[in-house]
């Protein structure tokens, strides 16, 4: 009873499975002869087989050959990103080419041109998985279902091409911003298989092509070119290859940035900014509230305009181009300021200050350090005209003579007295205080002497002139109108030149 139970189970089992072979048998490998009469997917299910077809397998995978991929591309639009985030925008149509042999239905279905499906199609054959290694993020295009589309030759050709966008890194150099050019690309790299085995290539001729409508609002593309490569694979382990090399390929291209509306947006109202702090040398040495407010609003306002451009950079540490620009120009309108603070000290000074020459080596110095130069005048004229002071300090001339202005009008007024040579004194002055010189060390007349002697000139050594503090302030206004904007234009002619030819 018990026995028998088992043997009629064991029966059971066993038709069911030979009866479940023999399903199997006559499902498989449903005949491909005169496939003419089947419909495309009729005949794409009988070819693509589960029991002729393994699309886990490369084509290749009897003969162990290197299996080729062609590549092309053609780019719809390029949308670099904002500098700061440091990638561009691409959409593009990939399209990808090799054979498999296994696909090849010419003897079975002569009369067929070619077999064209969409996703559905991919699902079913084998295609290679290639990546880029560049993305930040990228995907298949297409509103209803993806824009993918397969067609297969009669010799087993397969083209596949899909639409896609990517946002793809760009490592931009900035050092020469806004002057820059960028060169960013479009990496592809085989996934799964190494380079022994799957090959990538650019087609031969027009591997990229690009839209004519290609709009770059801020850049203009200069150049493009591909590149085949082999690079090792660097997350080996993780990789099915293996540890090896893998088949890339590589599209470069070259923008320039449109230099035009940073000109119009930042460098030339800086320039602006920049002369409108010269503005201030016309005014008077005492007018502080105009002179200072219009020395920090040029300030403020350059400070304003930069920081506008500088929010749309990246924060990297390296000096950008438009960051020197920014300096020099703060450099110009802070110098401006110091320039009114200067002045308008120089102008609130008593001291009428004496001057060797009226030269701006000299008037610099006797405003940088006036009690030297005083000290020096002393010293100069007992040297060289003992004479002379020592009749000022005893004669009756020195109402004439004197250093100080004598009223309070006076100060208005570019006093120069020439203190002639000792030869050209009036003889009444020399003998008037004959008896002081004699006093004098010989050595003091021998200088004198030697000095007629041998030069020309001698005069000059001795002339001491005085301006009032308010000249000199005057004086130093009046230089800094010329020297701020040739300063200014020099720095211009420096940085364009640097901008442009290095
Ligand atoms: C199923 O069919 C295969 C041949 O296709 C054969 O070798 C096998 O023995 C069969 N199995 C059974 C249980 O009949
Ligand atoms: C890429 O190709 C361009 C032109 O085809 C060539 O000038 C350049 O040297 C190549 N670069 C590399 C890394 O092979
Ligand atoms: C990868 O390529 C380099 C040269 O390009 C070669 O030296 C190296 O042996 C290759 N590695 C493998 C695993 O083939
Ligand atoms: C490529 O990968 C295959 C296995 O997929 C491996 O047998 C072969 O050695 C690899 N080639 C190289 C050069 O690493």
């Amino acid at each position: 009873m018990n026995f028998s139970a088992v043997l009629l189970c064991l029966l059971v089992v066993f038709k069911c499975a030979a009866c479940l072979n023999s399903t199997i048998d006559t499902l498989e490998c449903p005949a491909l002869e005169s496939g003419d009469i089947y419909t495309q997917s009729e005949f794409l299910s009988r070819l693509a087989h589960k029991c002729r077809y393994d699309r886990l397998l490369l084509p290749t995978y009897e003969t162990r050959d290197v299996v080729y991929v062609h590549a092309s591309a053609y780019i719809y639009f390029i949308q670099p990103a904002e500098a700061h985030d440091l990638n561009f925008k691409l959409h593009f149509l990939l399209q990808l080419r090799w054979t498999d042999p296994r696909l090849a239905y010419s003897i079975y279905s002569p009369e067929r041109t070619r077999i064209i499906g969409e996703n559905d199609l991919r699902s079913r054959v084998w295609a290679p998985h290639l990546y880029i290694p560049n993305e930040q993020s990228s995907s298949l295009m297409g509103t209803d279902s993806k824009d993918v589309l397969i067609s297969i030759a009669p010799s087993g050709e397969v083209l596949f091409s899909r639409r896609m966008q990517g946002v793809l890194y760009c490592w931009m150099n900035l050092q020469k911003f806004p002057f820059d050019e960028q060169t960013c690309s479009m990496n592809l790299e085989s996934w799964k298989y190494n380079a022994s085995i799957l090959r990538l290539m650019w087609e031969k001729d027009n591997p990229v092509r690009l839209s004519s409508e290609l709009h770059l609002t801020e850049y203009s593309l200069l150049d493009y070119w591909t590149n085949e490569s082999v690079v090792r694979g660097d997350m080996a382990h993780m990789r099915v290859g293996g540890a090896g090399n893998y088949s890339a390929l590589k599209f470069t291209f070259k923008l320039g940035r449109e230099v035009g509306y940073y000109l119009m947006d930042y460098f030339i109202p800086s320039m602006m900014i920049v002369a409108m702090s010269w503005v201030t040398f016309w005014l008077q040495a005492d007018a502080s509230p105009p002179r200072i407010t219009l020395g920090t609003s040029t300030m403020l306002s350059f400070i304003t305009l930069a920081s506008s451009q500088a929010k749309t950079l990246p924060k990297v540490s390296y000096i950008k181009a438009s960051e020197i620009w920014f300096l020099g120009c703060t450099g110009f309108i802070f110098a401006a300021l110091v320039e009114f603070a200067f002045v308008n000290t120089i102008y609130h000074r008593k001291k009428v200050a004496p001057l060797k020459k009226v030269n701006s080596k000299y008037i610099l110095k006797s405003t940088l350090t006036p009690r030297l130069a005083r000290k020096e005048l002393q010293k100069e004229m007992q040297e060289s005209s003992p004479q002379l002071s020592k009749s000022r300090s005893c004669s009756s001339l020195s109402q004439e003579t004197s250093t100080e202005p004598a009223g309070p009008g006076y100060n208005n007024y570019l006093t120069v007295h020439s203190f002639p040579s000792a030869m050209n004194l009036p003889t009444i002055t020399t003998q008037s205080c004959d008896d002081m010189n004699t006093r004098q060390s010989p050595g003091r007349r021998q200088h004198l002497n030697s000095g007629s002697d041998i030069s020309d000139d001698p005069p000059q050594h001795h002339t001491w002139t005085e301006m009032t503090p308010k000249e000199i302030a005057a004086w130093i206004d009046k230089r800094s109108r010329l020297l701020f904007p040739l300063m200014f234009l020099c720095f211009n002619i420096l940085y364009w030149t640097f901008v442009y030819c290095l």
